[in-house]
C-alpha cells in the first residue's frame, strides 16, 4: 500500500528530475550536476515552470490532473485554480509559504511538495502569477486585500467566516458580552452576516443574562485595486430590538445602520482600516440617532522569512457621538494585537484592550478579544 506521504516525496523526486531535465533543455550548457539550489532553474516563464512542475498534478487548466494520470487520492481542500469562488479568497503570501515549503508547512497534506531548493522566490512569484491568471473574472478581490480583521473596524473585504467576539468589562459594574458573527460570500462582490450578541451583566446587582439586538447585514464592494492595495465597500445592517433594556443588552428600538469600510495595504505589509456610518434609529424618542468612525493602523509580521505564523499588532482609534444637542464625541483607542492559532492559520484570535481617551464617566475600559474561523480553509479541527 502506498501512503499518501510516499507519494508525494515520490512525486517531489520525480518533479526534480523533470526540472532538472528541463533546465538542461532550455540551457544547454547547463548541466543537471551544476543546476544545484544555488544555480536557479533558468525558466522564462510562470507557465513554463507551471508545465514542467505543476501540471502532472494541478492539471494544466489548474482544475487537477485526471484521475488516472494523477496518482493520488485527492485531500477535500486540493485546490482547483481555475474556480474564483475559492482560490481568489487565498492570499499570494499563503501560496508563496506553500510553495516554498511544501503542504505540511501549513498544515496540508503532504502530497504538495516543497519546491524551496528547486525554484528561487521570484520564479515562484512567476509561477503564482500564472496560478492568478486562471480564474478570468476580475471583480473577484484578491486575498490579499484581505486585512487582518480589527476588534471593532469593520473590514472592507466581503468574508466567509465564524467570529466569536467578548468584552469583559475591566471597571465598573461588572458585565461580560458575547456575540456571534456569521459571515457569508455572495458571490464576487457582496456578503451577509447575522449578529447574535448574548450578554451577562451586573448593572442592576445581581447577575443578568439577556440577548443582545439581533443583526442582519450586507456589505457590497464597490471597487478594488490589487496593484494600489485598496478595497472600498459600502454596508447596512437592519438591528432588531430583541435586547431586554432591564439587563441593558439593548431593545430600545429597531435600528438601520448604512456605512462605508475601507482598506489601505501599504508595502511592508502595513496597512490603514476606516469604517464610518450612521445609526437611525425607527423610535427617535427612545434613542438617539448617532454616528461613528473608526480607524485601524497596523503591521503583519512573519517568522520564516515571510513563510511562517504571521502576528498583527494594530492601533484602533474609535469616535461616536450621539446625534444629540450639547453632547461631545466619545473617543476611544483600542491596542490590540492579532494571532494565528494553527499553522493553516484559518483559526485565529485577537486580543486588546478599549480604553476610553474622553467622557470617561459611565464609559468602562474593557478587554475585547475574539475567535476567527474562516471555513472555507477547512474544518476547525484542521491544519493544527
Ligand atoms: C505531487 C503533486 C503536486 C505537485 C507536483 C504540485 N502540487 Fe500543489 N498541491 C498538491 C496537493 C495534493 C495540494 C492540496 C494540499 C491540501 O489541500 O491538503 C496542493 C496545493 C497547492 C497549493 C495550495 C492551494 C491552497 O488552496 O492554499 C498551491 C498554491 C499549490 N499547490 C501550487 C503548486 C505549484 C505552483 C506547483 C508547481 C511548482 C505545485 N503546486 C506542484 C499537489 C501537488
Amino acid at each position: 500500500m502506498t501512503t499518501p506521504l510516499r507519494v508525494g516525496l515520490c512525486a517531489a523526486t520525480a518533479l526534480a528530475a523533470v526540472l532538472l531535465g528541463h533546465a538542461v533543455n532550455v540551457s544547454a550548457q547547463t548541466t543537471a550536476a551544476t543546476a544545484r539550489p544555488t544555480t536557479p532553474l533558468s525558466f522564462r516563464s510562470g507557465k513554463e515552470i507551471w508545465e514542467a512542475g505543476c501540471v502532472s498534478c494541478h492539471g494544466a487548466d489548474g482544475r487537477g490532473q485526471a484521475d488516472n494520470l494523477r496518482g493520488f487520492e485527492v485531500p477535500p481542500t486540493f485546490p482547483d485554480f481555475s474556480d474564483c469562488p475559492t482560490s481568489t479568497p487565498e492570499s499570494n503570501a499563503q501560496w508563496r509559504a506553500v510553495i516554498t515549503n511544501g503542504g505540511p508547512a501549513r498544515g496540508f497534506s503532504t502530497i504538495m511538495p516543497s519546491f524551496k531548493d528547486l525554484l528561487t522566490q521570484e520564479q515562484i512569484g512567476m509561477v503564482i502569477s500564472h496560478i492568478r491568471s486562471l480564474c478570468t473574472e476580475a471583480a473577484w478581490p484578491l486575498g490579499d486585500l484581505n486585512l487582518p480583521r480589527p476588534l471593532v473596524t469593520e473590514k472592507a473585504f466581503p468574508e466567509n467566516e465564524t467570529v466569536i467576539a467578548g468584552t469583559i468589562n475591566a471597571q465598573g459594574a461588572a458585565g461580560i458580552g458575547s456575540t456571534l458573527i456569521y459571515e457569508h460570500r455572495l458571490g464576487a462582490t457582496a456578503m451577509f452576516e447575522a449578529i447574535v450578541p448574548y450578554a451577562f451583566s451586573k448593572e442592576t446587582g445581581t447577575w443578568g443574562a439577556a440577548f443582545g439586538d439581533l443583526a442582519l447585514g450586507y456589505k457590497q464592494k464597490l471597487a478594488h485595486s490589487t496593484r494600489r492595495g485598496s478595497i472600498l465597500s459600502v454596508g447596512g445592517e437592519l438591528i432588531a430590538p430583541t435586547g431586554n433594556p432591564d439587563v441593558g443588552t439593548g431593545g430600545e428600538s429597531t435600528v438601520f445602520e448604512t456605512y462605508a469600510a475601507y482598506g489601505q495595504l501599504f508595502r511592508g505589509q502595513t496597512f490603514l482600516q476606516l469604517h464610518t456610518g450612521i445609526e437611525l434609529p425607527a423610535h427617535q424618542d427612545k434613542l438617539p440617532k448617532a454616528y461613528y468612525l473608526r480607524s485601524a493602523v497596523g503591521k503583519t509580521f512573519a517568522t520564516d522569512s515571510g513563510h511562517g505564523r504571521r502576528w498583527t499588532p494594530m492601533m484602533e482609534v474609535i469616535g461616536d457621538r450621539d446625534i444629540v444637542k450639547g453632547v461631545s464625541t466619545n473617543w476611544d483607542v483600542v491596542p490590540q494585537i492579532q494571532i494565528p492559532l494553527n499553522k493553516r492559520m484559518h483559526v485565529l484570535a485577537s486580543v486588546g484592550y478599549r480604553v476610553p481617551v474622553n467622557n470617561r464617566d459611565g464609559r468602562q475600559r474593557q478587554f475585547l478579544f475574539y475567535g476567527l474561523w474562516d471555513w472555507m480553509d477547512g474544518g476547525l479541527l484542521k491544519g493544527w
